[in-house]
C-alpha cells in the first residue's frame, strides 16, 4: 500500500486489510510506503489516521513510515497506489523493477478502470480521514474477495 508520506492513507490502508486478512487467517504479508523518502520517514501515523483506525477496533500505532523502494517490486506480489501521482512516482523510484501487472490504484478494486484516487486528507480535518477510511475499507473487502481463495504459490 503506497502513498506519499506514508503517514495518512497506506498506514489506514495496512492496518485495515491486515486486519481482515488476520481475522480470516490469510497467509499474507502487508506493508506500506510512501514514496517521498525524507518527509516523514521514521515517523508513526498521522493523529487522526490512528484515532479513526482506533475506532473501528484497528490498531496502526505501532506503524513507522518508510521510503518505497524498486525492491518492493521482488517482495510483494501485488502493490496498490493511492492515486495516480504516486503510480508515477512508482514508476521513476522502481525503473527497470516497475512491473505494471503488480501495480494498480486501490480504488480500480471497487470502480475498475474508473483510476479514482483516494483523495488526500493531509491538507483536511477529521471527517475527510473518516471518508478515506470508508472507502480503502470496501477496497480492502474486495482484495479479499479477489485474492482470499488463492492458494500460496
Ligand atoms: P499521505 O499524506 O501521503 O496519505 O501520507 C501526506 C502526508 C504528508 C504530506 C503530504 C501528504 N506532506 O506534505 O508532508
Amino acid at each position: 500500500m503506497v502513498c506519499l508520506g506514508n503517514i495518512c492513507r497506506s498506514p489506514l490502508a495496512e492496518g485495515i486489510l491486515n486486519s481482515k486478512v488476520k481475522k480470516l487467517g490469510l497467509p499474507w504479508q502487508i506493508d506500506s510506503a510512501g514514496t517521498n523518502n525524507n518527509y516523514h520517514v521514521g515517523e508513526a501515523p498521522h493523529a487522526l489516521s490512528q484515532k479513526v483506525a482506533r475506532l473501528h477496533s484497528v490498531d496502526i500505532s505501532q506503524q513507522c513510515a518508510r521510503a518505497f523502494v524498486a525492491e518492493d517490486f521482488d517482495r510483494f506480489d501485488k502493490i496498490y497506489a493511492m492515486s495516480g501521482d504516486i503510480l508515477v512516482d512508482m514508476k521513476k523510484i522502481a525503473k527497470k523493477k516497475f512491473n505494471p501487472e503488480k501495480t494498480n490504484l486501490l480504488l480500480n478494486e471497487i470502480y475498475p478502470g474508473q483510476n479514482l484516487d483516494v483523495p488526500d486528507p493531509w491538507y483536511g480535518e477529521e471527517p475527510d480521514y473518516h471518508d478515506v477510511y470508508e472507502m480503502i475499507d470496501k477496497a480492502c473487502d474486495k482484495i479479499i474477495e479477489k485474492y482470499g481463495d488463492l492458494k500460496p504459490a
